[in-house]
């Protein structure tokens, strides 16, 4: 079935068997690897884009859903080889290790700090309660947000 959606403020059309997930049809339809299939069960948020605004683990939606609707990916947040200013707090607070979490931990963070510029810890872990990560620990990771959010508040995003 053919599927048009606007994806990255660009409107694409993919050709997906009806049982498609969003996630397969942004990796190997659409040319868009960065949201990773870790779990491919809602588990891991590895996958995590918005859908019109909201996330969604993409592994759990059709692509057919999306059809007429608007997906952000990763993939919007850096320009060229400049980084979005979470993706730099991930790097300098050593917050990247396998990295097979970090797009959906990236998306998560970047919709958290959009919302709320000074989330306290708790705010933080709760926003990131679905995305796991097997390699850090998670306070390198929170970490990174309290790197992102002063950067926010500074006006750098
Ligand atoms: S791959 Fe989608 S939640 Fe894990
Ligand atoms: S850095 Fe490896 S799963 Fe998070």
């Amino acid at each position: 079935m053919l599927i048009r959606l606007r994806v990255n403020g660009e409107w694409r059309e993919a050709d997906v068997w009806p049982g498609s997930s969003l996630l397969f049809a942004l990796r190997e339809e659409l040319g868009l690897p960065g949201s990773k299939n870790a779990c491919e069960q809602g588990e891991c948020g590895s996958c995590t884009v918005w859908l019109d605004g909201e996330l969604v683990c993409s592994c759990l939606v059709l692509a057919a859903q999306a059809h007429e609707r608007t997906v952000r990916t990763v993939e919007s947040l850096s320009e060229g080889d400049r980084l979005h200013p979470v993706q730099e707090a991930f790097l300098e607070a050593g917050a990247v290790q396998c990295g097979f979490c970090t797009p959906g931990l990236v998306v998560a963070v970047t919709d958290l700090l959009e919302r709320d510029p000074s989330p306290d810890e708790l705010a933080v872990r709760e926003a990131l309660a679905g995305n796991l990560c097997r390699c850090t620990g998670y306070a390198k990771i929170v970490d990174a947000v309290g790197l992102a959010a002063e950067r926010r508040r500074e006006g750098a995003w």
